[in-house]
């Protein structure tokens, strides 16, 4: 039996992640998609628990915010909020790499070339069935250039989801920084292809299709 107010967490915007105290690596990711599922989900009557890395966005009404920099900040607030919520939508652009060592000064231009010694940053949302485990609806978008929907359904079988947002980041009409979007739905028994809209509505389309993944 499904319950009227549900606790939706959602992961958003880029993360942060430093070189020295005053340079970082990152990517183009606006927040506005998480924010616009942040928005739908507040106008729908459900509570929201927002992690959001830096964004230029307004912060939508009603939502407990938690903003954190980079890719370890949003592994450690996912890990203490999850257990509170009943689907969890993961729309953030979390850098997979982070440099291996960050000075405390800012690095000085004595050479001209320069290498970064990079590590894998943690899985957070391949960590949140097998590592936190989550039991409610899981939601995870993929950012692909190429073979959209076979790199997704992977994405979907390794990391445990119910759905998987798929998007082009290939083109410059949707994906990061858009107003609009176009993504492929792809679930473990099909793909669904809603038309190209703004990402306020097709929020509320992939929140409509969360809340029936919680309560069939
Ligand atoms: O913020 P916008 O400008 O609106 O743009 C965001 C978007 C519209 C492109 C958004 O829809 C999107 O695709 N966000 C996810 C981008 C991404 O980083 O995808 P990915 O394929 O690298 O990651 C796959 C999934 O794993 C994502 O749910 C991501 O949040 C998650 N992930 C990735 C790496 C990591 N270390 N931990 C994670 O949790």
């Amino acid at each position: 039996m499904t319950k009227d107010k549900l606790t939706i967490l959602i992961t958003a915007g880029p993360t942060r992640e430093a070189i020295d105290p005053v340079r970082f690596l990152s990517n183009k990711s606006s927040g506005k998609m998480g924010y616009a599922l942040a928005e739908a989900a507040t106008e729908a009557g459900h509570r929201v628990i927002l992690i959001s890395g830096p964004t230029q966005l307004d912060l939508p009404d009603r939502v407990d915010f938690i903003p954190v920099e980079s890719a370890a900040d949003m592994y450690d607030a996912v890990e203490y909020w999850i257990g509170k919520a009943d689907i969890a939508i993961f729309a953030a652009a979390v850098a997979d790499y982070r440099p291996v060592s960050v000075p405390d000064h800012k690095i000085k231009k004595t050479s001209d070339t320069m290498t970064l010694e990079l590590v894998k940053n943690p899985d957070i949302l391949g960590s949140v069935r097998s590592s936190f485990h989550f039991q409610g609806v899981l939601i995870g978008f993929a950012a692909e250039t190429e073979n959209l929907e076979d790199n997704a359904r992977g994405k979907l079988e390794r990391k445990e989801c119910d759905l998987i947002v798929a998007n082009d980041v290939s083109r410059t009409d949707i994906g990061f920084n858009t107003y609009k979007n176009e993504v492929l739905l792809v679930f473990p028994d099909r793909t669904e292809k809603p038309p190209k809209d703004s990402k306020h509505h097709l929020a509320h389309v992939i929140l409509d299709k969360a809340i029936d993944l919680q309560a069939p």
